[in-house]
């Protein structure tokens, strides 16, 4: 049996994320995310996915002084982040400082503890990385707000060097919960190989973030980000979506290989979202081009089952607060670390070599001819 992009194939059990298609809802550990989107944080989601249950107040707090104590990373990652090239995109950058995490340490205990401890390492560094690489390109010193309360507030204080509001770390604590994880997608599938093959989570996570990047995955909320500002008027937005159908392109923030029947369920919190954070700043210029476009596609694409997903709101939010379009991307990272860490854990508990069969269609019994023959 032959599944073009594995569409439909169940590589393993889970009980990390359950998707509703019929009733258009989405389950961390059976905790509706909606919910937790409202009422939760990113640590606690993160020790939720990582666990497998809610933490108490002690373990949360001894779980968040962990990620503390690991956010600024070791000297030659700082250095890493500081000194490469500023022509570097973001992503690769991380994807980069991930790996070279692995430098150093004695990798040979595969415990879970272990793993988990290194995946703890990796998402706690990851925000002063990306921020640290920020500001190098653009000839500032790197930050670490140590006295930061949250991961969200962290980064956005180590990007900007200023503390943000209270409302604006809330916002991307919200992002960093929606995005934290989506049950067998791309990059967790990626981690998930890689980690089959007993490569530590290093390893894993250096090769999720690679997958990550590709603009069918997490790069379509830079690609996405770059159409609204590019549209930057709400009256441009039909105009904009005939000429690049007509030239055969695909819109960034829609379709999804999922939600065929009806737009992602995690929308309904994006676009709350996107919408408090225009009126809190009176500019709803963003959201406007977002929703336009989110009707106007739908009617000319729902017919083939394409409807926005989370990346057409994720670039309005970052854009209302701040990120240079190209750091989007790495925040997708920041975020999902949580699921692919959960994940290589989880399938490490009844690990079996992830390999795959092709069916071969090429020729057979050809002849070698000596170069000189070939003409
Ligand atoms: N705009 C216009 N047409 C589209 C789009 C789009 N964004 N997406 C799919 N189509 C068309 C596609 O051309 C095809 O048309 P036809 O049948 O005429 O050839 C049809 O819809 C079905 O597409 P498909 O490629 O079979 O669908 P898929 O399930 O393999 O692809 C997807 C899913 C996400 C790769 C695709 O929808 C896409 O490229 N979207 C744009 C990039 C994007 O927003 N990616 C983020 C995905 S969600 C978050 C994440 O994973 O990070």
């Amino acid at each position: 049996m032959y599944f073009p992009g594995l569409e439909g194939v169940v590589v393993k059990e889970t009980k990390i994320c359950y998707i509703d298609l019929e009733n258009s809802k989405i389950y961390y550990r059976g905790y509706d995310l909606e919910e937790l989107a409202r009422l939760s944080t990113f640590e606690e989601v993160t020790y939720l996915l990582w666990l497998g249950r809610l933490p108490g107040r002690r373990e949360l707090e001894e779980f968040k002084a962990r990620l503390a104590a690991h956010r600024l990373p070791p000297p030659h990652i700082a250095t890493l982040a500081k000194s490469a090239p500023p022509s570097a995109e973001p992503i690769d950058v991380l994807r980069t400082a991930v790996s070279a995490m692995a430098w150093g340490e004695d990798l040979s205990d595969k415990s879970p503890e272990a793993e988990l401890q290194r995946g703890l390492k990796i998402t706690a560094a990851m925000p002063y990385v990306v921020a640290a690489f920020d500001r190098a390109r653009r000839g500032q010193e790197p930050v670490h707000p140590a006295e930061a309360g949250s991961h969200a507030e962290y980064f956005l204080w180590a990007l900007r060097g200023e503390r943000p509001s209270p409302r604006e770390a809330r916002a991307m604590d919200v992002m960093l919960i929606i995005y934290a994880e989506h049950s067998m997608n791309n990059s967790a599938f990626t981690a998930v190989t890689v980690a089959s093959t007993l490569a530590d989570m290093y390893a894993a996570v250096t090769a999720a973030v690679a997958s990550l990047k590709g603009p069918l995955h997490g790069g379509a909320n830079v690609d996405a980000a770059k159409m609204i500002e590019e549209i930057g008027d709400v009256k441009k937005v039909e105009g904009w979506v005939d000429e690049q159908l007509a030239k055969g392109r695909r819109i960034p923030g829609f379709g999804h290989r999922l939600y065929k029947k009806g737009p992602d369920p995690r929308l309904r919190v994006l676009r709350e979202l996107a919408k408090g954070l225009a009126a809190e700043r009176g500019d709803f210029r963003w959201v406007e081009i977002a929703e336009r476009l989110e009707d106007y596609v739908t009617a000319k694409l729902a017919a083939k089952g394409i409807y926005p997903n989370t990346d057409l709101y994720a670039a309005v939010i970052f854009r209302y607060l701040g990120l240079p379009v190209d750091v989007n991307l790495p925040t997708f990272a920041i975020s999902r670390v949580a699921g692919w860490v959960a994940h290589v854990l989880e399938y490490r508990q009844a690990n079996r070599l992830i390999r795959p069969t092709e069916k071969y269609v090429g020729p057979l019994g050809l002849r070698y001819t000596p170069i000189d023959a070939r003409g």
